[in-house]
């Protein structure tokens, strides 16, 4: 059985799908601060079968050591996190608290209980501002602009040292880059609680009509339009990269760090305008000075996963925005439906 922290939340619940899809046991725990409880109805219908659900903190000792007794775990999925950048500038101790404290948590936990097989979710966001694109595993970790990056890198170092400590853990280290998209079905998707901080959910909204413009932050960057260049990978192929690892963590120990991205990046005039043909539905823009920490260019080079997991994600950008478009026009019928009775 595979434990999923944070799996009711949009990378876990694909995660959970992928998995279940594939006829594994799966639990979750969340404590649903940005997530709802419908995410697991949804993953169970499209499953055809129900993943375990325990709501609950990460952060709480008790309860991981009783879910760690009680159900056959077997390993470790670890996204639960709060991840925006801008609310961890103004609240830092909460989110070193929650990304810091729960992986510590959770390994102290997994130790106990004798299960040292562990994926974390991190995020390329520990390489800063790094300036040989593209960015492989070996480059260095920069210095992360935010509590936020510098939460996921103390949580790595963290599974570094207890790593180094003991040889039986196997630890997957999966640095993110963009990702975004949604389930084909349209039933799954990303669903921010609060206004959203990230390039596409805030241009669905911009879409759908619920905001007025969206802002291009900073269009003098030394990239061939001006706007920042980014590596967006669908949900779909990053939670797949999920499975692969941890089937390659089963003959492997130690540490093994993998980027999951594309391998190519786009601007955001160029994800704009992909969008627009894709949906038919013109962007109003508005450009607007860089936003602090943001770095110019971000964009894997995904070889080591794909010689090491055999894994490559295979979705393009116009696939990416169709199943974004379908899972936001979906959201927006549900609360039609909702309103109208
Ligand atoms: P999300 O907010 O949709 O999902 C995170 C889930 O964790 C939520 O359901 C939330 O309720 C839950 N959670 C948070 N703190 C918890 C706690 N203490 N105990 C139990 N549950 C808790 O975010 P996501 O996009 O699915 O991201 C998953 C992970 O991947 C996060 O750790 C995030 O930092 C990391 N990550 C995300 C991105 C991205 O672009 N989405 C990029 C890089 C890394
Ligand atoms: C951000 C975080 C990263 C985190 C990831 C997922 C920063 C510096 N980095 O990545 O740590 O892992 O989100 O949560 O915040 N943009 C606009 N207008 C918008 C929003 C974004 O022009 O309204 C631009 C940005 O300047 C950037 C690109 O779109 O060039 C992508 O931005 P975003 O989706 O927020 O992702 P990152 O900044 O790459």
């Amino acid at each position: 059985m595979i434990l999923i922290t944070g799996g009711a939340g949009y990378i876990g619940a694909h995660v959970a799908l992928e998995l279940l899809a594939r006829n594994e046991d799966v639990l979750i725990l969340d404590n649903l601060c940005n997530s709802q409880r419908s995410a697991i109805e949804r993953i169970s219908t499209l499953a055809g079968q129900r993943p375990g659900f325990i709501q609950g903190d990460v952060r709480n000792r008790r309860l991981l050591d009783t879910l760690l007794r009680d159900y056959p775990i077997d390993a470790v999925v670890h996204c639960a996190g709060l991840k925006a950048v801008g609310e961890s500038v103004h609240e830092p101790l909460r989110y070193y608290d929650n990304n810091v404290g729960g992986s510590l948590t959770l390994c102290q936990a997994m130790a106990q209980a004798g299960v040292f097989t562990l994926v974390f979710s991190s995020s390329a966001t520990v390489y800063g501002d790094c300036c040989t694109m593209p960015i492989n595993e070996s480059c260095a970790t920069g210095q992360p602009t935010n509590p936020y990056g510098m939460s996921k890198l103390m949580a790595e170092n963290i599974m570094q040292s207890v790593a180094s400590s003991d040889p039986r853990w196997s630890i997957g280290l999966l640095r993110y880059f963009n990702p975004i998209g949604a389930h084909p079905s349209g039933l799954l998707g990303e669903a921010p609680l609060n206004m959203p901080n990230n390039l596409l959910p805030f241009l669905l909204q911009v879409a759908s009509g619920q905001r007025e413009y969206l802002s291009v932050f900073g269009n003098d960057y030394p990239t061939a339009d001006g706007t920042g260049v980014r590596d967006y990978i669908h949900i779909v192929d990053l939670a797949q990269g999920h499975l692969c690892a941890l089937d390659a963590l089963r003959e492997r120990s130690g540490v093994n760090i993998w980027n999951l991205g594309t391998g190519r990046g786009y601007s955001v005039l160029e994800l704009v305008k992909s969008f627009e043909q894709v949906s038919g539905v013109p962007i109003a823009l508005q450009f607007k000075a860089r936003r602090p920490g943001d770095v110019t260019c971000c964009w894997a080079d995904p070889q080591k996963a794909a010689d090491e997991l055999g894994w490559r994600a295979s979705r393009s950008l116009q696939d990416m925005l169709t199943d974004a478009w379908r899972w936001q026009c979906s959201q927006l019928e549900t609360e039609w439906i909702r309103e109208a009775n």
